[in-house]
Parts: C-alpha cells; sequence; structure tokens
C-alpha cells in the first residue's frame, strides 16, 4: 500500500514536471507573439500590434555604444537574416529569419535569454515587449 502510494507521487511529480517543461520550453514563433502581446498591452495601454516593418527597422539600426562601437543586431545576424551570421568571435549563427531557420523561436527559455543577452549587448537595455514582437514579425515576415 505505501509502495504504491510512493509510486503514484512519483509518478504525478513526473507527470507535472514533463507538462511542466513542455509548456515553458516548446512553442511556435505565433505562440510566442501572443505572449509577448500580452506584455506589451500591460507595458502600454495603447498598444496597437506588432508591425515587420518596424521590426526590420528595429534589426538594422546602428546604436553607438557607450564603447563608441556602433552596433546592430545585424552586426551579428546579419542585414540579410536568411544567411548565416557570425559572433564577434567569428562562429557561425544560423539564419535567424523562419523560413531559413525552423528552430528559431521555438524554445521560449532559449528566446529570453538571447533577447536578454542581445538588448544589453545593443541597446544598453532590456529590449520592451513591443521591440521583441516587432522583432519576431519581422523574421516570420520573411519569404
Ligand atoms: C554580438 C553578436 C550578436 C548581436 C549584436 C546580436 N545577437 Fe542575437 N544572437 C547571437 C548569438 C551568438 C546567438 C545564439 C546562437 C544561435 O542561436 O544561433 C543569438 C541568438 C539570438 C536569439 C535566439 C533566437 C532563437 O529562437 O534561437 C534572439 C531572439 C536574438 N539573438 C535576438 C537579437 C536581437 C534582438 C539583437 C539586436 C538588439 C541581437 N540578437 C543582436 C549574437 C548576437
Amino acid at each position: 500500500m505505501r509502495k504504491n502510494i510512493m509510486l503514484l507521487g512519483l509518478l504525478s511529480s513526473l507527470l507535472s514536471s514533463a507538462l511542466f517543461s513542455v509548456n515553458v520550453l516548446a512553442a511556435t514563433p505565433q505562440e510566442l507573439l501572443k505572449q509577448y502581446e500580452a506584455q506589451a498591452k500591460q507595458e502600454n495601454p495603447s498598444f496597437a500590434g506588432f508591425s515587420a516593418d518596424r521590426g526590420g527597422v528595429f534589426f538594422k539600426t546602428e546604436h553607438t555604444h557607450s564603447t563608441g562601437q556602433q552596433v546592430s543586431c545585424a552586426t551579428c545576424h546579419t542585414t540579410d537574416p536568411r544567411k548565416q551570421g557570425k559572433s564577434r568571435a567569428n562562429k557561425v549563427i544560423e539564419p535567424m529569419a523562419i523560413i531559413a531557420n525552423p528552430q528559431r523561436f521555438t524554445d521560449t527559455a532559449k528566446v529570453e535569454k538571447w533577447f536578454s543577452r542581445n538588448c544589453k549587448d545593443v541597446l544598453e537595455r532590456s529590449c520592451t515587449a513591443q521591440e521583441k514582437g516587432d522583432y519576431i514579425q519581422y523574421l516570420i515576415s520573411l519569404k
């Protein structure tokens, strides 16, 4: 009897952790957009949707870093996100456009990790939900 209860407890914790990780990690770019939309509405009550055009401008705009360096998302991801990019250490970065790389924007934790890191790198602040959504919308829109 006791053994059964323990087994049941183990099973249910396994199951819930499996469900939890599926919920947290796996996504489609469209599901991610929904999450950022909810956040964007909280950040800005007059939020009026995401724009691929604005995302494209955001992607390519050069910012003068406090170190004096000019940097944009395109610095590493290239001005054509359908192509491979390069990190500062010269490592290949696979394309960002969904059409060229269907793995993109399918892992919430990975997406948040790199937004956090790269927005600090380029803008020296976090990206807003509006900026993240525009960026994803742009990468979805490329054919
Ligand atoms: C210094 C180089 C560099 C710059 C500049 C850069 N990135 Fe990246 N980015 C990377 C690397 C390296 C990875 C991780 C490798 C990979 O996923 O192929 C990455 C991955 C990402 C991912 C993960 C996407 C996914 O689903 O796999 C996002 C989101 C991202 N970058 C957003 C941005 C944004 C937004 C900017 C501009 C504000 C930016 N990056 C600028 C190097 C850069």
